[in-house]
């Protein structure tokens, strides 16, 4: 594993950038700023390698501006209705930074912090260990976090995030990775041709704040059934209400997790036809954030001079489903002191059609 300099964070602490690597080539660049996934290298039916994720080349644009490319982000993934919840009588205010509500931990999430990072070789390939302690009222959120994430490269083409936290006092958790695909390469089109299939029978309808209507609802017959392999593109143009709140695909799928919590499922099927690359997300949840990228306009600039323009990205976030902490139908997202959050996702890479 290589190791190099990324820069200085804002608060003057020196950031890396560490290289994992597997014998098939497949290469992961991963920095402690954020727990950013940088660069994800991968071959095409051809063996050609091109980099799928979208990001920055320089932190100083990751610190200036970023719509949460690659990061690691907590101590809640999604939103919380007008950064509000009450928990055993109390009620607690958050951040709120996105308009009223709030969005991804808050103005300064597990995003914009620096992580403590070890590097690790075993068997199952190679890796990092990121650890921070998020203190009590960081954010608004109660108790001290201790949350230690490991990305994990393996030998097979797949990078694992494994998750885990405790607290001292009860809080909402719920982590994820934010990375925007583009399995086409180099972000330089948009992801409209992606075919996917997810493992859902029901998504999380939302108002116009993409804040939860509070149940769930069967996606057969809308635009939100990916049972059998579509386009995202297929649909997207479909005058529905849901689109429009989200501006298109901003929601959460209920993963069918055949009646076991906490078993490792396959989430989603993602084939690139041009290039034939696959990729499988699997994961211990129950939801997923399917994001179009449909906030991308054309502004940022990426690496290596690519422009992402409108969906030019998607996101797949594995986590509980929004706003579940005023949400009393939804799954508990609330650790409490002596319990361990646990928490694991993969995403596995291959080739159709080669
Ligand atoms: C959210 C989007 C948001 C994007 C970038 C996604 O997880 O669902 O609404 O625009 O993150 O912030």
């Amino acid at each position: 594993m290589e190791r190099s300099s990324f820069g200085t964070a804002p608060g003057g602490q020196p950031v890396d950038v560490y290289t994992l690597t597997n014998r098939q080539g497949m290469e992961a660049r991963v920095t402690n700023y954020g727990g950013i996934l940088l660069s994800l290298r991968v071959p095409d039916r051809d063996g050609r390698f091109d980099d799928v994720v979208l990001g920055y080349d320089s932190l100083a644009d990751y610190v200036k501006e970023s719509p949460y490319f690659g990061a690691l982000v907590g101590r809640y993934g999604n939103r919380i209705a007008r950064g509000r919840f009450t928990l055993d009588g109390r009620q607690y205010t958050l951040a709120t930074n996105n308009g009223v509500n709030h969005l991804h931990g808050g103005l300064k999430g597990f995003d914009k912090v620096v992580w403590a990072a070890a590097p690790f070789e075993n068997d199952q390939g190679m890796g990092l260990v990121l650890t921070y302690v998020s203190p009590d009222g960081e954010e608004g959120y109660p108790g001290t976090l201790t949350a230690r994430v490991t990305y994990t490269l393996t030998a097979d083409n797949a990078l694992v995030f494994d998750y885990h936290a405790t607290t001292d006092k009860p809080t909402p958790v719920n982590l994820t990775q934010h990375s925007y695909f583009n399995l086409a390469g180099d972000g330089r089109r948009d992801i409209l041709g992606h075919v996917v299939t997810f493992n859902a029978d029901r998504f999380v309808p939302i108002d116009a704040t993409s804040i939860p209507l509070g149940m769930l609802r069967d996606v057969t017959g809308t635009p939100f059934d990916f049972r059998r392999p579509t386009a995202i593109g297929a649909r997207i143009q479909q005058d529905d209400e849901q689109l429009r709140n989200g501006i298109g695909y901003d929601h959460s799928l209920v993963l069918d997790k055949g009646g076991q919590p906490g078993a490792l499922t396959l989430a989603a099927h993602v084939l690139e036809p041009s290039t034939g690359r696959v990729m499988e997300v699997h994961t211990t949840e129950p939801g997923m954030q399917f994001y179009s990228g449909n906030f991308l306009d054309g502004s940022l600039k990426g690496k290596r001079g690519a422009v992402y323009h409108h969906r030019f990205g998607f996101a797949l976030e594995t986590q509980h489903l929004p706003d579940s902490p005023n949400q009393p139908a939804f799954p508990s997202t609330i650790l409490r002191p002596g319990e361990e959050y646990r928490s694991r996702t993969l995403y596995r890479f291959s080739v159709s059609g080669a």
